[in-house]
């Protein structure tokens, strides 16, 4: 018996996803609780901390830790103590299928259009069984854990490409309960989700349209899942009032809800010692420009192109040799994959090339990574770079640039360059220099005109991505979805 089945749930806002608030990693014999790396976190930890809220969460646990699952729920109570979280354990086999193979490997990279070597490439025998007993099974055992668990659920808040059927599957449970399923990643236009299977694609769309409400981060996203709907699933859809008919009949609606921050919890957290310390640590060692970046580690995130871009400034620029560091913060993820450890193997090439041929001329090497998630850390360096480099493939938002447009210091205003195909570059238009990811020669370009921007104009482009992260932040989001939903 599980904590969850002994402590019944009631009248709570459930938020479902499958990465939590904590990481819980099985340990030298014992559940150890590590802090999660990502947007989605971050955005959801304000509702989560609610006491009328519980969140559902999926967590890989290994033969020899099922004797322990009563310490995974203290774990989650003890160590997880702002947040009411459930964790739900899965065998890791289950996990991996449904976690690795296709979440990660199938559904990120087509979402992020990663097709071909390295990306989504074929579906044979095994990623079907990968599907089925992992994918599906997953998102089965979630929706009978909160059957178990939740008493009168007052809303379900389903997260992300991981639990595409979940609502579906509570609606069964659960007819009454009012739903909302939101994806974080950018939602795939009809002719790329029909490069899945046609019974992965339609469980997909009918497993989401199982919601009340349907939402995305972009209107772009909107228009590519009425699309689907329409020729993918032959669904009635209205694109005037952005409406589809289930096969029920129900009418879902699908909205936009721009992800963004909590700018007063990021003021919060700038004032902390450890940002201090970090802060002071950078001003040692301070040269006259910093370009930064800091996202996970990840192809999608495109860090390559931005070193191979930075190469070229170094190469084209010499007058610039010693005067401007590059300060990468790579988070680690998806470890397990070995598409992210290639990924990271080239990137790691890519500076040990570049800080050997420029390091004898700039005095020191040009270069400096760290490969850890220590959020501080990152903040100390955001809130002073001159350029702030966000040039992802693709993105469904990007809360980086967001967390930065916040923390950045006014008296020393910086540049954000962001690639079009992130999801911020439509609300940091006109304040961002925006790039086409693929595209070295304009990323060099934009760093350059970045650093030589006048003051006054650097600063009139931040006040104005300021003010326009000031007027949406995550409570905004997390409020629209609410009101939407007529929650509250
Ligand atoms: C993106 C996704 C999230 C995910 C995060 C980190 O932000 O939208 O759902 O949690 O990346 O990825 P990971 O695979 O480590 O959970």
């Amino acid at each position: 018996q599980t904590r969850q089945t002994r402590e019944p749930k009631q009248d709570k806002i459930v938020v479902l996803s499958n990465r939590g608030p904590n990481d819980f990693v099985w340990r030298g014999g014992s559940w150890v609780v590590e802090r999660a790396a990502g947007g989605l976190v971050s955005m959801l930890a304000p509702l989560a901390q609610r006491p009328d809220t519980t969140w559902f969460c999926c967590v890989s646990e290994p033969p020899d830790a099922q004797g322990e699952r009563d310490g995974l729920f203290t774990t989650a109570a003890d160590q997880c103590a702002e947040f009411d979280v459930v964790p739900l354990p899965l065998p890791p086999e289950v996990y991996q299928a449904y976690y690795g193979r296709i979440s990660n490997e199938v559904l990120w990279m087509l979402q992020h259009h990663m097709l071909g070597p390295g990306g989504y490439e074929l579906v044979d025998h095994a990623r079907y069984r990968a599907w089925s007993s992992g994918y599906f099974e997953a998102n089965r055992r979630l929706a009978a854990a909160v059957k178990e668990t939740c008493v009168a659920p007052r809303a379900f808040l389903v997260q992300d490409y991981h639990l595409y059927p979940l609502p579906a599957l509570l609606r069964r449970y659960f007819p009454h309960v009012r739903s909302l399923h939101f994806t974080h990643i950018p939602f795939p236009e009809p002719t790329v989700l029909r490069l899945l299977p046609k019974p992965w694609r339609e469980a997909i769309l009918h497993g989401m349209l199982g919601a009340d409400r349907v939402g995305f981060q972009t209107e772009e996203d909107r228009e590519a899942f009425l699309a689907c709907c329409k020729y993918q699933a032959e669904r009635e859809v209205d694109f005037e009032t952005k409406t589809v008919r289930a096969v029920d009949g129900r009418q879902v609606y699908v909205g936009v809800y721009p992800a963004s921050v909590d700018p007063e919890a990021l003021l919060a957290l700038r004032e902390s010692p450890r940002v201090a310390e970090a802060r002071a640590r950078f001003a040692d060692t301070r040269s006259e420009f910093s370009i930064v970046r800091v996202d996970r580690l990840d192809p999608s995130k495109n860090q390559l192109v931005g070193f191979k871009a930075f190469a070229q400034l170094l190469e084209t620029r010499p007058d610039l040799h010693g005067r401007v560091i590059f300060r990468a913060f790579l988070v680690p993820s998806r470890t397990d994959h070995t598409v992210y450890r290639d990924y990271k193997t080239a990137i790691y090439r890519e500076i040990d090339r570049i800080n050997e041929a420029y390091g004898p001329s700039c005095g020191r090497p040009p270069i400096e990574v760290y490969y850890t998630n220590d959020r501080e850390q990152a903040l100390a360096a955001l809130e002073r770079c001159d350029v702030l480099l966000v040039n992802s493939k693709e993105d469904g938002m990007n809360l980086v640039a967001k967390e930065w447009a916040i923390v950045a210091d006014t008296e020393h205003p910086g540049v954000l360059v962001v690639s079009e195909t992130a999801g911020v570059a439509e609300e940091a238009a006109g304040s961002a220099l925006t790039v086409s990811p693929l595209d070295v020669e304009e990323t060099t370009q934009a760093m350059v005109r970045a650093l030589e921007m006048p003051r006054t104009e650097r600063e009139g482009r931040l006040q104005r991505f300021r003010a326009r992260v000031r007027s949406w932040t995550a409570s905004h989001w997390l409020t629209a979805q609410l009101t939407d939903l007529g929650v509250e």
